[in-house]
């Protein structure tokens, strides 16, 4: 392999999917999805036999409704510290991890002075170990006044967030390097405001539109107000922009509208920041899937890396995962991607960093507890860790890389 020195190895994880506790829009709208969710699971496996056994018996199984409620989650908030052990123990040198805005700043203006020292705290134990945090603002979620004032349709959003940014930015001035404003943007809008799967749940297009353009503006104006705070932040975003190797209209219009965002934003980003999961189906599947039905196509991944390097910036992966509860296909899915990213170095391809998803299982937004993401597994009913073999084998792949 042809991994430089100072390349980035580690793994990624949300505050609203790993924290537990938390008071936001997403929490609202599981209290009120939760049972309509596992009544239609249950439907579904009455119907087809959708998930194996060995994926019910794990707690909670998608036909319960706390599969749906985040709840405690990994109750990561308390235990980060523990967890960051572990991940330093695998090997990693870097972590990406997301702030909660609802926790910041629960009420409008009024930033909490304590919840900026557990992230500042949460930085240092990352530093502690040797590992570089990389801080996303937005994975998601919005605190409940924003949402009140209409989330992102609203105009003033924009400017409540670049605000909440330029906050987070002077605090952290001296401690942070790498910031992703938004996670994955246009994915999220599509979600919340065309097929309804994730609050505010509007199948609107004109709004979706507005939507668009507001995180759009959002980034941009954030991008600019951190950097005049320190010129030597290196800011970004996600974004999943997927291989496009499909005829259907779908998947055509999520690989235009995900590259479009990242085209318009290129004056105001300092690195490419890509999530990569899988192949877009062809019709029938040809590859091997994860629990979630996502086909597994490590060589999409030197593609898109060979198409990301039209915009001459430093490319990290910032998301890399697969949803796999009986652990046997996580190891060769990761080894297989990684040599990947080396064949795109080899071709001199700026990349700078890999990041697995998910250092623990997590809530997986709409789909629950249930999809095992984690180089670690929990065990949700008394918080117990467990390293997975397959986080013994990146390990494997990261020491390989390792100077003498
Ligand atoms: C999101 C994560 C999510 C993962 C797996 C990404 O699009 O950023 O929050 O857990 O996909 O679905």
């Amino acid at each position: 392999m042809f991994f430089q020195k100072n390349f980035y190895w580690g793994a990624s994880t949300s505050s609203h999917q790993v924290e537990g506790n938390n008071h936001n829009d997403w929490t609202e709208w599981e209290k009120g999805v939760a049972r309509q969710k596992s009544q239609l699971a249950l439907a579904r496996q009455m119907k087809g036999n959708v998930w194996p056994e060995f994926i019910l018996k794990n707690y909670p199984s998608p036909l319960e409704e706390e599969n749906y409620i985040s709840g405690e989650t990994c109750d990561h908030y308390n235990r980060f510290k523990e967890d960051f052990d572990i991940a330093k123990t695998l090997g990693h040198n870097a972590h990406r991890f997301s702030i909660e805005w609802s926790r910041i700043e629960p009420e409008e203006g009024k930033f909490d002075a304590k919840e900026i020292e557990h992230y500042r705290e949460v930085i240092r134990a990352l530093r502690e170990r040797e590992m570089e945090p990389f801080v996303t603002l937005w994975h998601w979620t919005l605190p409940l006044w924003v949402r009140d004032l209409g989330g992102w349709e609203n105009r003033k959003t924009v400017d409540y967030f670049v605000r909440y940014c330029r906050k987070l930015a002077e605090e952290f001035k001296n401690e942070v390097t790498f910031f992703i404003t938004l996670n994955e943007p246009s994915l999220w809008a599509s979600n919340a405001y065309r097929t309804g799967n994730f609050p505010p749940a509007k199948k609107n297009l004109l709004v979706f539109n507005q939507v668009f353009w507001n995180l759009h503006r959002g980034h941009a104006r954030a991008y600019r107000a951190m950097k005049e705070i320190n010129q030597n932040f290196s800011v970004g975003i996600t974004q999943n922009t997927g291989e496009i190797r499909s005829s259907l209209p779908l998947a055509n219009f999520y690989y235009h509208l995900n590259t479009f965002f990242l085209k318009t934003i290129q004056d105001v980003m300092d690195f490419v920041g890509l999530d990569y999961y899988r192949g877009v189906p062809v019709g029938k599947k040809t590859h091997e899937t994860s629990d979630l039905g996502w086909e597994i196509h490590p060589e999409g991944l030197y593609r898109v890396l060979k198409r990301l390097a039209r915009y001459q910036k430093p490319i990290f992966i910032l998301e890399n995962g697969i949803a796999d509860a009986a652990d046997t296909k996580r190891a060769h899915y990761i080894v297989d991607h990684t040599a990947q990213i080396s064949r795109a170095l080899v071709e001199e391809i700026d990349v700078r960093g890999y990041f697995y998803w998910s250092l623990l299982d997590n809530f997986e937004w709409g789909d629950g507890f249930w999809p095992r993401f984690g180089l670690v597994e929990v065990d949700y009913e008394t918080q117990g860790r467990k390293i997975r073999e397959s986080a013994l084998e990146y390990k494997k792949v990261i020491d390989s890389q390792k100077p003498d």
